[in-house]
This record gives structure tokens, sequence and C-alpha cells, in this order.
């Protein structure tokens, strides 16, 4: 049902905990965005499912462990703010109707087309196992994305090809099947597209160089002090665009503008900073900012029960709309006898 406000999607997969690469790049903006759009907002604990089989060896995956990590991601959401009375907030698996249109999208895609997917190539040189789930995540992420109407999809940059992919889908059904699903456009914030990690590669739970979105003080300066520098003394220039830790810096320094972050700029220009200074000062600055989330996210994580009250609410939610647009579905490609 249309409400007049445009539609924003996104989720984010309950493997690992989140960081701040995810948080920048994609979940800040669900929270900047609730008031002027009608969010739906998801665990992709079906996304999730991909990794069974795919690298990791399956005797380390357990149910109980995903359950656990798509309830700790809900709170993570409630932490960052969040707020379950705008956005529909639930978990992917309560719409199984996406994995019914993703059956549907399946029989509209071809092989040549989804093997040219980044994900799906990058797994295949790993000379992993490379399972059915994992070639076939971009039409899952399509469902996800064209069945609740999204107009807007705040992702990261690594995200861009599928939200392509569920462009091209919308398009590929629209024309067989006559106008049903909204455009998507992806929206991918410049300054925040790729956060850099501790190791100056994108900040990746598979890459092991994250910074956790509530980790804690002695967790954050651990992180920051392997990052890897050059050997410039202390009074030596140094040239920020190389230096990895002051790509980090850029990310709380309200796009380049505030006044310590122009002052340390100067310091590596001119000499006068060393990298463990620099480190210190980002440290301190990455605390200050997880402090208040990591408060809040204890308070929440303390009664569970409400959470997955919450969870379930926004699941029936949901579901309704997500079968409102089904029974359309089912009825374009011949499923019901109601033509
Ligand atoms: P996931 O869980 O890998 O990441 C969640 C979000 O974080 C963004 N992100 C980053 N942004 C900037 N810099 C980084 N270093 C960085 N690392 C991660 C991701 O781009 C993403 O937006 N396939 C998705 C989950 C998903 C989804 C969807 C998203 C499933 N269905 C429908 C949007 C719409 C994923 O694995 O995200």
């Amino acid at each position: 049902m249309r409400t007049g406000k445009k539609i924003l999607v996104s989720g984010v997969k309950p493997t690992g905990r989140p960081h701040i690469g995810n948080y920048f790049g994609a979940m800040k903006q669900m929270v900047d965005m609730q008031d002027e759009y009608d969010c739906s907002i998801f665990i992709a604990d079906l996304h999730a499912l991909t990794s069974v089989a795919s690298g990791n060896p399956a005797e380390n995956w357990s149910g109980t462990e995903l359950s656990q990590a798509t309830l700790d991601l809900a709170i993570d959401y409630l932490a960052i703010g969040l707020d379950p009375k705008k956005v529909t907030l639930y978990k992917q698996s309560d719409t199984p109707q996406v994995a019914e249109l993703a059956w549907i999208f399946n029989c509209i895609t071809t092989m040549p087309y989804l093997s040219r997917a980044h994900a799906f190539k990058d797994s295949q040189v790993k000379e992993k196992e490379t399972n059915v789930g994992v070639f076939d995540y971009p039409i899952l992420m399509s469902a996800d994305i064209l069945l609740p109407g999204a107009d807007i999809v705040p992702v990261g940059m690594d995200q861009k090809q599928h939200i392509e992919i569920a462009r091209d889908t919308a398009e590929k059904f629209n024309r067989i099947f006559g106008e049903t699903f909204t455009m998507p456009e992806p929206l991918i914030r410049k300054d925040v597209a790729v956060v850099p990690g501790t190791d100056g590669q994108k900040m990746s739970k598979s890459y092991n160089n994250t910074i956790g979105l509530f980790a804690s003080d002695e967790e954050v300066l651990k992180a920051v002090m392997k990052i890897p520098t050059d050997s410039k003394g202390v009074d030596e220039p140094k040239n920020s665009d190389e230096c990895k830790v002051f790509a980090l810096h850029k990310l709380f320094s309200n796009n380049g503008t505030d006044a310590d972050f122009l002052d340390l700029k100067a310091r590596y220009e001119k000499g006068g900073i060393g990298y463990k200074e620099s480190k210190e000062i980002l440290a301190h600055k990455i605390s200050a900012f997880i402090a208040p989330l990591r408060a809040e996210r204890e308070k929440i994580a303390s009664d569970p029960e409400y959470v997955i009250d919450l969870l379930t609410a926004g699941g029936k939610k949901a579901h309704m709309k997500a079968e409102k647009k089904m029974e359309e579905v089912r009825k374009k490609v011949g499923l019901t006898f109601n033509q």
C-alpha cells in the first residue's frame, strides 16, 4: 500500500558482527531516512544461508548461531536508532514470498547473465565449491528489493551490481508480464561508498580488517594500532591521501569540514605528527562515537523477548504486504485460476 512516501528497502546479512563500514556505508542512511521514507529494513537470514557450504566448513555451521546472529543484528539496528514505530523491521525469512518470487525470476533469467555477477566470479576464482545459493544470490536480492516496491536502496558500493541486476530483472518481468515492479535506484553515498579497513582494502567481514560497530575501547585500540604505515618520522611531511589511518579519520570529520580534521591534515602535510599520535587520536574518536551506541545496545539486549516480539510484529506486517504483491504476480504469471 502506497502511503504517499517513497519506499526505501535495505538489509544486512547476519554473518559476523556489523562493522563501521556497514554502518557508514548503509545502516546510518537507513536511520537518517526513516522519517522521510516508508522503510522496509530486514535481516537477510536467507542470504546468510549461502555461506553454509561456500568455503566455510559445513560442520562449523549451526542453526543456533544463525538465529542468535539474527537476534543480535535486530538489537544492533535498534541500538543505532532505527525506530520500529517508523520502519517495518523484520527478518527476511518471515517473508517466504521472496523465495517464491526468486523462483519466478530464476525462470526469466539466463545462466550466462548471472555468471557475470562479481560475487559468483570471486567465489569461482577462490576455487570454492560454489553452491547454487551463491550463484542465485542476486536473484533473491532482486526479490527482496522488488517485492516491497523499493524506490531507493541505500547500500555500499559492493552492492551496486546487485541493484543493477534487480533493475534488469524488474525490466524483464515488466516486459514479459506487464507493468508490475517499480524501478529501484541505488543510494550510494560517495564519501562512504567503500569504507576502508585497517589494511586499506575495503572493510569486510571476510578480510579480518574490521572495526566492530560495538567494539570495546580495547578492541578499537588494538585494531587501530595494527594499521600499517610507512616509516616516516614525526617531523617529516606525510601524504595524507596515502595514509590508511588518515582515511579512517575522514569518517569522523563531518565530510572533511571539522576544524580538528583540517588541523590534522595540515600537521600531516607540514610534518609534526607521528603515526602513533594519529592512531591514538583516531582510536579515541572511534571509541567516543561507539560508547553511546554500545550503552544503548546493552540496554536493549537485556530484554531479548521485547526484540523478538518486535521482529514478529514486523514480520507479520512485511508478510501481509508481500502477500498482496505476490497475489498480483501469481495472477500475472498464471499460478491462479482467477485471471
Ligand atoms: P552486507 O551484510 O554484506 O553489508 C551490509 C551493508 O553494508 C555495506 N558495506 C559497506 N559499505 C561501505 N564500505 C564498506 N566497507 C562496506 N562493507 C559493507 C554493504 O554494501 C551493505 O549495504 N547482500 C547484502 C544484504 C542484502 C540486501 C538486500 C541489501 C540482502 N538483500 C536487499 C539491500 C537490499 C549484503 O550482503 O550486505
